[in-house]
């Protein structure tokens, strides 16, 4: 994490949107502390051909059409992709109407991306932003295992371990789509911050906070509004809840104010050969391995203060 008071922070993104990964995307290009580098799109919640249409309109609706976005991985590495059309709807950012973007998709594919900019940054100068599954990364890692070393961090959504799972009982979305790239990612040795549905679960677009944006009244603050409405229908409808978990923008927070976050260093383990529970997260919080901490898995998190990091963010649009 680079001092605030220094150069912005030089990451890329790598999502699946999705309406929470575009409320991360909103918070993050509206940051003078980060600069974005690239969003790199992967398949997940909706196929690939709508994720980086997504992604460009989301940059469109901040203002930012100079952003660059790449088309990376259309399936998982080795097992048949699994979208979730249920929760963000056919588009993938189902509620408000938006039109095509106009702006380009780059022709580079999104892993030679990763890799190309790796390689030719200062290495520890860029971090992972990953909201969506992860073969996109490990693809990256895969192709130039040296990249490894010169990743400042991965900063990740991804897994539950107390909490559970959100697709099967005990695996949470992003990892239970590509389990053998998450395998891949949590055996690479580069540091990882994991913000699982622990603490993504502590983060609920409660009423008066949709109205807290809503308050703002920009057109941005508008779009977001109504793909929340959306996106939280599901948590509502199924399990009565008050809203639904903002679970990506979690990622961005961190990297903006860590202090608002807590947890501790494990070893995360991802099972890939069980058909009862692939892609579970094994966290060791209790520490009854001397297997290696390869994780700082964090678990709670100050939500008040995370909605007025992001309300003060989305204000500047
Ligand atoms: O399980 C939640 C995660 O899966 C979030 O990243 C959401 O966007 C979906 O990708
Ligand atoms: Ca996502």
């Amino acid at each position: 994490m680079s001092d605030q008071s220094q150069e912005p922070m030089k990451i890329i993104i790598d999502t699946d949107p999705g309406q929470d990964d575009a409320v991360a995307i909103l918070l993050a290009l509206a940051s003078e502390h980060l600069d974005v580098l690239g969003i790199t799109a992967v398949a997940g919640n909706v196929p690939l051909d709508l994720t980086q249409k997504n992604a460009r309109v989301i940059c469109e609706l901040a203002g930012k059409p100079e952003t660059r976005v790449f088309a990376g991985a259309r399936s998982p590495m080795e097992r048949p992709l699994v979208t979730a059309e249920n929760v963000h709807g056919s588009t993938g950012l189902n509620g408000p109407d938006f039109a095509d973007p106009i702006m380009a998709l780059q022709p580079q594919h999104a892993v030679d991306f990763i890799v190309e900019t790796l390689l030719s940054q200062p290495a520890g100068d860029v971090t992972l932003c990953t909201l969506g599954p992860l073969t996109n990364i490990a693809l990256a890692l895969q192709q130039a295992p040296e990249i490894a070393d010169r990743i400042e961090q991965i900063v990740m959504m991804g897994g539950g371990f107390f909490e559970g799972g959100n697709i099967t009982p005990a695996a949470e979305f992003n990892i239970y789509v590509d389990p053998e790239a998450a395998q891949s990612v949590f055996g690479s040795g580069v540091p990882i911050v994991m913000m699982p549905l622990d603490v993504t679960h502590k983060v609920m677009t409660t009423k008066k906070r949709i109205a807290r944006i809503e308050a703002l009244g920009s057109s941005v603050s508008r779009f977001v509004v109504e793909m929340l409405e959306f996106f939280e229908r599901f948590d509502e409808e199924k399990y009565g809840t008050d809203g639904g978990p903002l679970h990506d923008p979690t990622v961005i927070a961190w990297l903006l104010k860590p202090e608002l976050f807590s947890g501790r260093y494990c070893n995360v383990e991802i099972e890939t050969g069980s058909s009862l529970t692939d892609g579970m997260t094994v966290v060791d919080w209790w520490q009854v391995t001397d297997r290696a901490h390869n994780a700082l898995v964090i678990r709670d998190v100050n939500a008040d203060g995370f909605f007025d990091l992001l309300n003060e963010h989305l204000a500047r649009y």
